[in-house]
């Protein structure tokens, strides 16, 4: 996640039971990124990843270099978002890093299967950031990739607590990506003002502020500079920031590790109550 995830997260993720993730593009360069890793590896032993989200060509920051950072790093999971990673999966896989890919539709997701990736994370419509061009929500989305995917997938948007995990399992994903609930948590390097925020949104008060406006009348609120100042500085109305619909399920700002205990604890009430009772009734 943009601004959030810094190995402060990461690492707190990965101690909990989880995989943290860096945002590799969070690192104004690939020599910011080696130091970032290496900061992460003194906060975990356990196993984490980077994020490399490919932008719009325009945009292009030197991929090459960030790959190298990761692969010097050690780092042995990489997620990519954004634009296809086809040309960059030899050079990961042939210095044994495991690649999930980020997509928003069921040909996407056939297309990274395809090039060799690993895994897929899928967005649904419900996700914040960029939730694609193709708004399938994962009621939807999950079983349909699942009908044609081969290798692994974990359901990915709107995902806050074990009933999202239960139904994510119901619906064929192998497990759950969180984006908004961890900026609610307390290791989250984000103002605790957005914190707040979180806690006190509810499931309306998102909106898809990209495409219906055409990017140019809302220009001066999603630039970089304001959104610094919302997730650093607290700023809450000084830009746009990025959050799922998913805000109206957050209720409190635990600690990762309370987070991921809860999860599966409810999880397993979940299925073995309710689920189970459902059937012997
Ligand atoms: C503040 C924020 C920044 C994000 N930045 C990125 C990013 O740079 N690259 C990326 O692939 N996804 C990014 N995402 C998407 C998340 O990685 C994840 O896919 C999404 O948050 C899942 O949906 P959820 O928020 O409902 O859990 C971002 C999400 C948020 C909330």
């Amino acid at each position: 996640m943009h601004r959030v995830g810094y190995a402060e997260l990461a690492a707190a993720v990965s101690n909990a039971g989880g995989l943290g993730i860096i945002t590799g593009l969070t690192q104004p360069t690939p020599e910011d990124l080696a130091p970032e890793i290496d900061r992460c590896r003194d906060m975990t032993d356990e196993p984490f990843g980077v994020n490399l989200t490919f932008l719009p060509s325009f945009a292009a920051p030197p991929y090459p270099e960030f790959i190298h950072a990761i692969i010097e790093g050690g780092v042995r999971i990489v997620e990519t978002a954004g634009r296809n990673p086809a040309q960059y999966i030899p050079a990961l896989k042939a210095h044994g890093v495991k690649v999930i890919h980020k997509c928003t539709s069921v040909r996407h997701s056939l297309t990274a299967e395809r090039i060799g990736c690993d895994a897929i994370s899928v967005d649904g419509f419900e996700c914040g950031g960029h939730p694609g061009e193709d708004d399938t929500p994962n009621m939807i989305l999950l079983p349909r990739v699942g009908e044609e995917l081969k290798i692994p997938f974990v359901a990915s948007g709107g995902m806050a607590d074990g009933r999202s995990l239960v139904a994510a399992l119901a619906l064929g994903a192998d497990g759950i990506n969180m984006g908004t609930r961890f900026i609610a948590t307390k290791e989250a390097p984000a103002h605790d003002n957005v914190k707040q925020a979180l806690v006190a949104a509810s499931e309306l008060q998102t909106r898809l502020i990209m495409r219906p406006l055409r990017n140019t009348d809302i220009r001066h609120l999603v630039g970089g500079a304001g959104n610094r100042r919302v997730l650093q500085g607290g700023e809450l109305d000084a830009g746009a920031w990025s959050c799922g619909m998913v805000a109206g399920l957050i209720h409190d700002i635990p600690t990762c590790k309370e987070l991921i205990d809860r999860i599966m604890a409810e999880a397993t009430a979940i299925i073995r109550s309710r689920l189970d009772g459902l059937l012997a009734a």
